[in-house]
């Protein structure tokens, strides 16, 4: 039975400038009247709200038309700011040349290969947390154990010192805050001292690595550091940058899908008993929680050359933003889209997005989550909530500050 048509009116007040409590906790009734009443939508600052899956599909694949370049965007956004240095650096806001080159050097270096020898280290540190978490009985899911699984990977792939990682969740989460729709002066504040602070940390950093160079088969940074077998180098700006970004883009997306995958299991106790019953569902399990509640939710991409989407005429210079999180459970694309189904085949989600700048660490992401969300439940099959989650409140990622839970 089709489900009832959604509210129009949820479409029509639609505001990306002014989105309520509500709409943090569950976005998804908001989501479909679009979708349903307004997929291509216009905002009051001219740009468009997109819902569909395919229209989403093929922005991500149409480079030439989809710019990711933010310079234009983030110039009134940001000022003349440490931020605003950070974004228009990283690969995934700039198109060819500099994209090119830092992905082809960031690519290398996570080779099924090189996931492979990340493995064992993985399934050591999942079960010194597991074993804490048993010793206690009781635990935060997000502090002691989503969190602190992404924040040694990157740590390793960079091979940062152990003792020196304690930051770099802190201003990860700053600098990522500051990247919502509507920026508070507090979180633009918050976002400048943490690029600032992270660049000082990464300028010793790198001289200790120029000084006494990694693996560059393992090592992100001294690959990034030695540059391309041609002698293409980064400057120093385009490398410290790319770092930050890539300690931040594995960070907190790999924490909010293992959070967000095991708050699925409490909310769908079927799926957690079938997960249980057949483990060996853990892959298309971890594709379907990505899919449900996607850990990035929007995307943008500036109009470059006069287009159409889904019949709209579109000038140049328009800013699209594209919804991942709605595209996700697009009826047209996804049978049943609003039931969590862990053996759903296939699973075209666009969590990762697509095309060029299609995730370069989503095989990474895939095996944390896959390696941790296995192993908890194995662990602890009957964990239960123990007391209210706390949302992040954010409308571009989507996770939780904290999940409470009893194991025993
Ligand atoms: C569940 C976890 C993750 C999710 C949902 C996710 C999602 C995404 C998305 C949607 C993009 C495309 C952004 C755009 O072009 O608009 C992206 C790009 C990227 N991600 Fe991830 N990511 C995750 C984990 C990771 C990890 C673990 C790493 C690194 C080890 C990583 C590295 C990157 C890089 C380098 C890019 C830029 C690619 C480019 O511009 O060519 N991500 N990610």
């Amino acid at each position: 039975m089709d489900p009832a048509p959604a509210d129009s009116a949820l479409a029509a007040g639609f505001d990306l400038s002014r989105l309520d409590a509500a709409f943090y906790a569950d976005p998804f009734p908001v989501y479909r009247a679009l979708r349903e009443h307004a997929p291509v939508k216009r905002m009051a600052d001219g740009s468009l709200f997109l819902t569909r899956w395919a229209d989403l599909d093929r922005i991500y694949r149409d480079t030439k038309t989809f710019s990711s370049d933010k310079r234009e965007e983030f110039r009134p956004k940001y000022g003349a700011t440490p931020l605003y240095e950070h974004h228009t650096t990283s690969l995934v806001f700039n198109d060819p040349p500099l994209h090119t080159r830092v992905r082809r050097l960031i690519a290398g270096a996570l080779m099924p290969r090189a996931l492979a020898a990340m493995e064992p280290g993985l399934h050591a540190l999942v079960a010194r947390l597991l074993d804490a978490i048993e010793a206690r009985g009781e635990a935060d899911l997000i502090e002691d154990f989503a969190a602190a699984i992404p924040i040694e990977v990157i740590g390793n792939l960079l091979a940062v010192p152990v003792e020196e990682r304690g930051p770099l969740r802190g201003w990860s989460l700053a600098i990522l805050g500051a990247l919502e729709p509507v920026v508070t002066p507090e979180a633009a504040a918050r976002g400048n001292e943490a690029v600032t602070e992270f660049l000082d940390y990464l300028r010793s950093l790198v001289a200790r690595r120029r000084a006494r160079p990694g693996d560059p088969a393992t090592d992100v940074l001294t690959r990034l550091i030695q540059g391309e077998a041609d002698g293409e180098r980064l400057t120093e700006a385009e490398l410290l940058h790319n770092c930050i970004f890539l300690l931040n883009a594995g960070h907190e997306t790999t924490t909010n899908l293992i959070g967000n995958g095991l708050e699925l299991l409490l909310r769908f106790p079927d799926q957690r008993a079938r997960l249980l019953a057949e483990p060996g569902l853990i892959a298309t399990a971890i594709e379907e929680f990505l899919r449900y509640e996607s850990s990035n939710q929007l995307g943008n991409r500036r109009v470059v050359a006069e287009t159409e989407i889904g019949g709209v005429p579109v000038a140049a210079g328009t800013l699209v933003t594209l919804c991942i999180g709605a595209a996700n459970r697009d009826p047209a694309r996804f049978e049943e889209p609003e039931r969590l189904d862990i053996a759903r085949q296939p699973n075209r989600h666009l969590a990762f997005a697509g095309g060029a700048h299609m995730c370069a660490g989503m095989n990474l992401a895939r095996l944390e989550g896959q390696i941790a969300i296995a192993a908890f439940l194995r662990r602890f099959p009957g964990y239960v909530p123990a007391g209210a989650p706390v949302r992040g409140g954010r409308a571009r990622f989507r996770g939780f500050l904290s999940l409470p839970i009893r194991v025993a």
